[in-house]
């Protein structure tokens, strides 16, 4: 008997194979579950107005989008594309502008071409982006000095000032982080689809980054070979002025749907299925520390039609990611469900295996991508909480010996970044040492990786994964 069986009702299948109807769910059925990570909303009446607001507002995206997301990502299952999710650890109410959306869409767009070159198919591009705010913390308080303060949860809830007023919980910021969402969607749509993301003018971007350093030359192969293949699409009378494919491309949104009652209030009947989507973005995941079988976000999100993902750590088992799997996408929708791993650079390889040797024999169409910036978090002497290239390099390749290994595809990568030229993770073209995080280290959150290390980490990715489909082949 299946795991999931313990959760009461059981799965009916629709005609169309795209859709299922989960019994016994409805938006409000995790309150019927033990929950983790949740805030203490200090004032009960002001919470449930702001939710009303907010279910009162328009939904952020459509459920056609996110079926095409889904069916997009069925193509990444199947080995014929591949994943990039990136963008902020949490996105901040201060650090919010025209400027910062726009240079953290154009790093996901460089590192798109890169991948999509180098391997030969499709980039799936999903942005950590317009909506995602909401923290999981390894503690509900925080001791500053003689106080102890409620933890910060990301700028949704609270604010990081050290004051008890700034880290109360505040239900007036899950309004401003859903009008904050729609605007950012709003503009994330308008670069894609204005010209912004043509193809050359993103790879002049990328030449711009070759040229920029000695050690950024090491690249000057791949870029050189994508200059050669845009001429010849030019010379055949493929340009961007002539074909939408190459001016216009899809980034679509997503997060970690940690806040329920703020999900839940999003969540809204489509129309043509009859069946309920989460409208705050078009994939939502399930963090780490809040995917128990039995909790609330597993029996939220196992109802919403959205593609859904869920990080898998060093702890998992075989046989709880099959629950998992069986609890999530019963009907086995390919495309449905990402696995995000993230294990930590030196274990990835062992624990990884046996995992996508038991998904893979149970049949399981899911997608695996590889996060490897949380299990290769460490304190610097400074203080600074950061993360080493070579070490979010390291598990990105581990993971794929991994699936080379089992014989799986290794489809996709989930990634924290920002366009930003910060200074939070080390190492990099600009050899990033324990002295210069102190210089620009602006995250609320988790160290993430500025413009120019991300676009390392796509080259360096694509060539771990050519060389290994290369070995492969031989
Ligand atoms: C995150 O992705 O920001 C996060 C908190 O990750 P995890 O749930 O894997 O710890
Ligand atoms: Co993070």
């Amino acid at each position: 008997m299946p795991a999931a069986s313990s959760r009461q009702g059981s799965t009916q299948f629709d005609t169309d194979s795209i859709f299922y109807m989960p019994q016994q769910w409805s938006p409000s059925s995790w309150k019927d579950h033990p929950i983790k990570q949740q805030p203490a909303w200090p004032d009960e009446a002001a919470y449930d107005n702001a939710l009303k607001h907010v279910a009162s507002m328009p939904p952020l995206v459509f459920a056609g989008e996110a079926r095409s997301l889904q069916a997009n990502l069925a193509k990444v299952a199947a080995g014929n594309a591949f994943l990039l999710q990136a963008g902020d650890c949490a996105e901040s109410f201060e650090e919010f502008s025209a400027d910062n959306i726009r240079e953290k869409l154009r790093v996901i767009l460089q590192m798109a071409v890169v991948l999509t070159y180098s391997l030969g198919v499709p980039v799936v591009k999903v942005g950590r982006i317009a909506g995602q705010f909401a923290k999981p913390r390894s503690s509900d308080t925080e001791i500053v000095g003689d106080l102890e303060l409620p933890s910060f949860r990301g700028h949704i809830v609270n604010h990081p000032t050290t004051t008890e007023a700034a880290r109360l919980p505040d239900p007036d910021r899950l309004v401003q982080a859903y009008h904050q969402s729609a605007s950012t969607l709003n503009l994330v749509r308008a670069f894609t689809k204005g010209g912004f993301a043509a193809l050359d003018r993103v790879h002049a971007w990328n030449q711009e980054f070759v040229a920029s350093s000695e050690e950024g030359q090491r690249y000057d192969n791949m870029a050189t070979e994508i200059d050669r293949a845009l001429r010849f699409m030019s010379a055949i009378g493929m340009d961007t002025d002539t074909n939408s494919n190459l001016r216009e491309v899809d980034v679509w949104t997503s997060h970690e749907a940690l806040l329920l009652g703020y999900e839940e209030s999003l969540t809204r009947r489509d129309s043509t299925s009859g069946n309920w989507y989460d409208c705050s973005a078009h994939m939502l995941w399930i963090g780490e520390r809040t995917r128990e079988l039995d909790g609330a976000h597993v029996e939220f999100l196992r109802g919403v039609s959205n593609p859904i993902g869920c990080k898998v750590g060093p702890t998992m088992t075989g046989d709880e990611v099959i629950a998992l799997c069986e609890a999530l996408n019963p009907a086995m929708i390919p495309g449905r469900l990402t696995l995000i791993s993230r294990m930590g650079a030196d274990i990835v390889e062992d624990c990884l295996r046996p995992l996508l040797r038991a998904v893979k024999d149970a049949g399981h169409p899911v997608v695996w991508a590889c996060d490897p910036m949380h299990g290769n978090t460490f304190t610097a002497e400074n203080g600074r909480k950061t993360r080493h290239l070579d070490a979010v390099i390291a598990e990105i390749e581990g993971f794929v010996r991994a699936h080379r290994a089992e014989g799986t595809w290794p489809g996709g990568i989930h990634v924290e970044l920002t366009g930003d030229d910060v200074t939070e993770c080390l190492g990099g073209v600009d050899a990033i040492v324990d002295s210069d995080l102190d210089d620009r280290y602006e995250t609320i959150c988790d160290p993430r990786l500025n413009a120019r290390q991300g676009l390392e980490l796509a080259f360096r990715t694509a060539e771990s994964i050519r060389d290994s489909l290369n070995t492969s082949n031989s």
